[in-house]
């Protein structure tokens, strides 16, 4: 995980590079630096915690070039000492990295060795030592980075500040990295949103591409063969000047309510441009939807549309778990990745697996210009603008939205889903309205906060709500909750049932499915056994003496599941907010998981 960014041009880096790292935190925040340059000296910052102005912060020289990188721990505790950017012995270079070094047990064995002492426990500081060897055979700083680099396992990507030189060199590989063509300079950075308000052209690196930023020019080659590259610029559709809060006090709360929009932007898609994923689906032999976190849930949620409304064989396979496939897996089959980031390397690694083997890849993602994004044969965007909060809503449904017009357009209804994701939308008014967030905090969360441990019940095109549910609860009250299959109840969760337990039953409506029955009748085992129950769904059950809340939603069709998810998010954040916890940057968490 961790955000690099990196400035070079006319105007003043500080500001700018502290200001990406802001809009870095979500993918890492534990600490934080930033590295300027006033003449041939390097000036750097570190602290711990959020990103925030500090008087010593403001006493670094103004500078036009530097670099900065917000950290989420992986090799050592979270201390000033470990936090990056971190400086050559002789103070010439500083580096930051985003990755993790695979072979650094061994690299800093051989270090030793030769002499070299460490005062981070991190793995970043092996690359600098072995920097710092290679440029004592005099050679250019350039070849001493690039030959350190080749040296490195797994998935990494550095930013280099070289006082010498005033350049700043960056080279890719696995994580990202996308440079920022703007009038007043260079930007360089592990997402284009954190440089948008400047500029919307980029440049998505390869994986060994180096960057060599001078000023407000830039060159790209390739490490493993040397040679220079023409790299393609490519425009981002929208450009984000604002990212804030707006009137919420929480960004969680503003992309709750934002889905209202957002579920209409990502199925903005016209029968044309889906006609080639829908051809493709049509001759393929099955199938596959890989996704992990919330995203993972969503491709249970699409791929449960694709079964029951196309009628195609269609799975999900959770991204971390496909190894087990691969015996099965054939050419013939396609993948559809979800990914909000673009950039999750548990997603990541089965795409490069799938595509060696033959499969197609099509893919619906967040943001612009990623690695997943580019993996892809069929590219499809949520179009649901920055999601910041650590914890995915918009996204969520943004996706599972997406899936039901893909499948609906199979099934030749194109239009009527239109309608029907037309009329969602339009509904959920009152979902957002002052008197529904009353009643979850103040009646369903004040209830709620004391409990350790809920359980949730869906079924069918509500099961994976319920997973997805659970897992919303779970990252940001750190309370502990399960999300279940009803079917699960009596093969085991009931003996967790005690007096005062809450039980959150997710209904369909009765017109539409039976599983609603299933639901009732589970709802009420459970309540006869003490549990305190909540209902989430079709309002023709509200009333039912079962339910000690209700919480109506919906019900359009298999729609409802996209609209039964809502309640889940407010839930998790109103309670959230009852226990007084960071919402937005959960603990432990980081938005995108760029290492394994
Ligand atoms: C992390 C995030 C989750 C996210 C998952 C997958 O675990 O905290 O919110 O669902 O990664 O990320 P992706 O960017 O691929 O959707």
């Amino acid at each position: 995980m961790c955000g690099i960014f990196g400035y070079s041009g006319n105007k003043n880096s500080n500001d700018l590079v502290f200001n990406g790292l802001k809009r870095l935190e979500y993918r890492g925040y534990d600490s934080w630096g930033i590295a300027v340059l006033d003449g041939n000296k390097i000036y750097q910052y570190k602290d711990i915690g959020l990103v925030k102005q500090n008087p010593k912060l403001k006493k670094l020289p103004k500078s036009n070039v530097g670099i900065g990188h917000t950290r989420w721990a992986t090799h050592g505790g979270v201390t000033k000492t470990n936090a990056h950017p971190h400086i050559s012995t002789n103070g010439d270079f500083t580096l930051v990295q985003n990755g993790m070094v695979e072979n650094f047990d061994a690299l800093k064995r051989e270090l030793r060795k030769d002499g070299y002492k460490f005062e981070s426990q991190t793995d970043t500081e092996v690359i600098v030592k072995i920097v710092e060897r290679e440029l004592k055979k005099n050679i250019s700083f350039k070849k001493a980075l690039m030959t350190a680099f080749k040296r490195l396992e797994g998935r990494n990507t550095v930013a280099v500040l070289d006082a010498k030189s005033n350049k700043i060199y960056a080279i890719k590989n696995g994580s990202p990295l996308v440079v920022g063509i703007a009038k007043d300079g260079i930007y360089l950075a592990s997402d284009s949103l954190s440089f948008s308000p400047h500029t919307k052209k980029i440049i998505v690196l390869d994986d060994y591409d180096m960057v060599e930023i001078d000023g407000k020019d830039y060159v790209v080659s390739n490490i493993k063969d040397g040679k220079k590259k023409k790299p393609e610029i490519r425009t981002l559709k929208y450009q984000y000047e604002d990212i804030d809060k707006g009137k919420y006090p929480h960004f969680m709360l503003k992309e709750i309510v934002e889905q209202q929009r957002t579920i209409l932007y990502a199925t903005d898609y016209n029968e044309k441009e889906l006609e080639p994923l829908v051809k493709q689906i049509r001759k393929s032999r099955k199938v596959y939807l890989l996704g992990a976190g919330t995203a993972g849930f969503a491709a249970g949620q699409i791929a449960f549309f694709l079964r029951t409304i196309a009628k195609v064989d269609a799975m999900e396979i959770k991204s971390y778990e496909f190894k087990s496939y691969l015996p099965v897996i054939s050419s013939k089959d396609l993948i559809i990745a979800i990914s909000q980031s673009g950039e999750t390397a548990d997603t990541i690694e089965p795409l490069e697996v799938f595509k060696k083997e033959g499969c197609k890849i099509a893919s619906i993602v967040n943001m612009y210009g990623t690695t997943i994004s580019r993996m892809s044969d069929y590219e499809y965007y949520t179009n649901a603008g920055p999601e910041i909060c650590v914890a995915s809503t918009k996204v969520f449904t943004a996706q599972s939205a997406w899936g039901y017009l893909l499948s609906m357009t199979l099934a030749g209804k194109y239009k009527t889903a239109r309608s029907k994701l037309k009329k969602l939308t339009k509904s959920l008014d009152e979902m957002f309205s002052k008197k529904s967030f009353n009643y979850i905090k103040n009646k369903i969360c004040k209830t709620l906060v004391d409990k350790e441990h809920f359980f949730i019940l869906g079924k069918g095109e509500n099961a994976s709500i319920a997973y997805e549910g659970a897992l919303k609860i779970k990252e940001i009250s750190y309370k502990h909750v399960e999300g279940f299959s009803a079917g699960e109840l009596k093969h085991g969760v009931i003996a967790l049932i005690e007096k005062g337990t809450p039980v959150i039953g997710i209904i369909p409506s009765g017109e539409h499915m039976d599983d609603s029955k299933d639901l009732i009748s589970g709802m009420e085992q459970v309540k006869a056994r003490g549990a305190l129950t909540i209902g989430i769904g079709a309002s023709e059950y509200s009333g039912l003496e079962i339910f000690d809340y209700y919480i109506s939603t919906p019900q359009i069709n298999t729609l409802g599941s996209i609209a039964n998810v809502i309640p889940f998010q407010l839930i998790s954040y109103f309670l959230s907010v009852l226990l007084g916890n960071n919402i937005d940057k959960p603990r432990n968490l980081a938005k995108s998981v760029t290492v394994k």
